[in-house]
């Protein structure tokens, strides 16, 4: 086994950075990154990770030769492009952009899932705005019932960005919000994450609070 040649800026708590976790497992590359552990606030920007990436997101990836890549959606591409296998991203057609679509849906729950967290987390109780919270577990329980309705014979067809992006968005739901419940509104996606949930990529990223 070779050392490392690339750097991911990560905290074993973020869904983005899990997406990347979780490629790397499955495309068999997890050796050639080193983990540098980031503890985030929206308020207090941690110093490496700003040297590296301004907006003081996670992840961001440091490539052999210096430059740094982000976000989530830019290193997947990356790393989808550095193994031999078969690509977790289409490289073209329909299928790439119907599969970016229903990672880009899962992404828009983890968005609003972490904004949600910050907001009751973070902010005093008497700056809360319901209505916005709300919109925001509306938006969830929106994208979800899409995903159940009508995506879920693509998520059980191959495990791909797709298909990481959901589990990894659900894994963050049941990480963050248990009381959403939302196996509850989602019976097949329900069987579907049970099922992916014990891939070896997904059990060796699960979040640990
Ligand atoms: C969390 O603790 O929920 C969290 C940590 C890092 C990124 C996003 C969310």
């Amino acid at each position: 086994m070779s050392a490392p040649s690339m750097t991911l800026y990560h905290n074993t708590l973020s869904p983005f950075v899990r997406k990347v976790m979780v490629l790397l497992h499955e495309t068999g590359q997890q050796d050639r990154v080193a983990l540098q552990d980031c503890v985030l606030s929206p308020v207090s920007p941690d110093p490496a990770l700003i040297a590296d990436n301004p907006l003081s997101k996670i992840p961001a990836l440091r490539l052999a030769d210096g430059n740094v890549i982000h976000d989530s959606r830019v290193i997947l591409e990356y790393l989808d492009q550095q193994h031999v296998g078969n690509p977790l991203i289409p490289r073209e057609g329909a299928a790439r952009w119907r599969r970016l679509t229903l990672a880009s849906m899962a992404d828009g729950i983890m968005d609003a899932s972490v904004m949600v967290r910050y907001e009751t987390v973070l902010r005093p109780v008497e700056k809360h705005w319901d209505e916005w919270l709300d919109a925001q577990r509306d938006k969830i329980r929106r994208a979800l019932a899409v995903l159940e309705q009508d995506a879920i014979a693509e998520l059980t067809s191959h495990f791909d960005v797709a298909a990481i992006s959901v589990a990894c968005a659900l894994g963050y739901l049941d990480l963050r919000f248990p009381d959403l419940d939302w196996r509850a509104a989602n019976p097949q996606l329900t069987n579907w994450y049970f099922e992916v949930s014990q891939r070896p990529s997904m059990v060796a990223t699960m979040p640990k609070s």
